[in-house]
């Protein structure tokens, strides 16, 4: 019998199948050139890489699966990837790196548009197999929805060429890093198409991507070639020191409301399709936390990364008691998730799913 088991067109639809990731046998990977213009400055991870310490991945696990329940609970089937062994070196003709990065968080790698789940070209050397954690998944929908499109993007060469030196010295200053954000210097080149899919939002018909460090404006421009009934747009936000990610930093609700990170401001000349449309884009309330935990690539914004059920419910990070206030101040039923403990393996709610099947269609939100 023909069921369709993958559908997702925007961030907020009622969601009903997502993939949840796991923390085993994660790493710190070691240098290279994009992932250490990444890790902040005054970070306790810089200079040291090698599996996480197994205390940490279990307490991410026991948040993983928790949240995982929480979500079945509430009749959302949720699939988990399998952990390949990241401890393994990774050589291409290309580059050579010792060890992998993980299976969080799947946002990075799959985007799901529609019927189609995409594998991101990625654009750490560490995160170039990640696709294979997922790929049982991959084959699973493949056999069980006629209409599933498994695809992938075009695996990058990753050599030098694609990296900025100017961003390999150890002390760069966050002044000169919100300048050359502000000029849109990354650290990645235009050597060839980047992106990581956590840089991508969807609204329907209209795909809005964050030009940064992991996606760069051929990688912008691939997307643009490969989803051609949507229209792609590229935002950048000049108050980011570390642009990887939009998911901290523009986070769409339900239609016509998206919270904005108040320090990462969408620039005015790329808020006109939203506003033009009647679409309201607010502050975020403030980080409850005043830094990360241990061993985390993430900022503090990581309050912001929700994971919205639909358009009335969202899961809010237990401790970010502002984040929960503001949401219920909108009309949002706040669905209450522990996982801070877990932040360090990649991200939040958000970054540690990612959409298989949520109702509805493809709508044009800014026509
Ligand atoms: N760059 C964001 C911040 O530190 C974190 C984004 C994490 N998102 C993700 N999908 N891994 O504020």
């Amino acid at each position: 019998m023909e069921k369709t088991v993958v559908n997702s067109w925007n961030e907020w639809d009622p969601l009903k199948h997502v993939i949840v990731g796991r923390a085993d046998d994660c790493h710190i990977p070691p240098e290279e050139p994009a992932l250490d213009a990444k890790v902040p400055e005054d970070s306790d991870m810089r200079g040291q890489w090698g599996r996480r310490p197994q205390e940490t991945i279990d307490r991410a696990n026991e948040l993983l699966d928790n949240f995982a329940a929480q979500l079945q609970a509430r009749g959302i089937r949720v699939d988990r990837p399998t952990p390949i062994d990241h401890s393994q070196p990774v050589t291409t003709p290309d580059f050579h790196t010792d060890s992998q990065f993980g299976c969080m968080p799947p946002r990075d790698v799959l985007l799901t548009v529609g019927s189609e789940m995409l594998e991101a070209t990625m654009s750490y050397r560490c995160r170039w197999f990640e696709y294979l954690n997922y790929r049982p998944l991959m084959q699973q929908y493949f056999n069980e929805d006629p209409n599933f499109r498994h695809a992938s993007a075009p695996k990058p060469r990753l050599t030098d060429a694609d990296y900025r030196t100017d961003y390999l010295s150890e002390k760069i200053g966050i002044e000169k890093r919100l300048e050359w954000t502000a000029d849109k210097f990354f650290v990645t080149t235009e050597e060839e198409p980047l992106f990581d899919a956590a840089d991508v939002l969807r609204f329907g018909k209209d795909l809005v991507v964050q030009h940064g460090f992991t996606t760069n404006l051929k990688g912008i421009e691939w997307l643009r070639r490969h989803y051609r009934d949507h229209r792609v747009h590229a935002v950048n936000f000049p108050g980011d020191p570390y642009p990887i990610h939009i998911d901290a930093t523009f986070t769409p609700l339900r239609p016509g409301l998206i919270l904005n990170n108040p320090r990462r401001r969408l620039p005015d000349d790329q808020r006109e399709i939203f506003e033009n449309n009647g679409w309201e884009i607010v502050d975020a309330a403030q980080p409850a936390h005043n830094g990360p935990p241990p061993l985390c690539y993430s900022s503090v914004w990581l309050s912001m990364n929700v994971l919205v059920l639909d358009p009335k419910t969202v899961c809010v990070e237990k401790s970010e008691v502002y984040q929960a206030e503001q949401m219920d101040k909108l009309g949002m039923e706040v669905v209450e998730v522990e996982l801070r403990d877990a932040y360090a393996f990649g991200g939040g709610l958000h970054c540690c799913t990612a959409d298989v099947y949520r109702e509805g269609t493809c709508e044009d939100y800014f026509p």
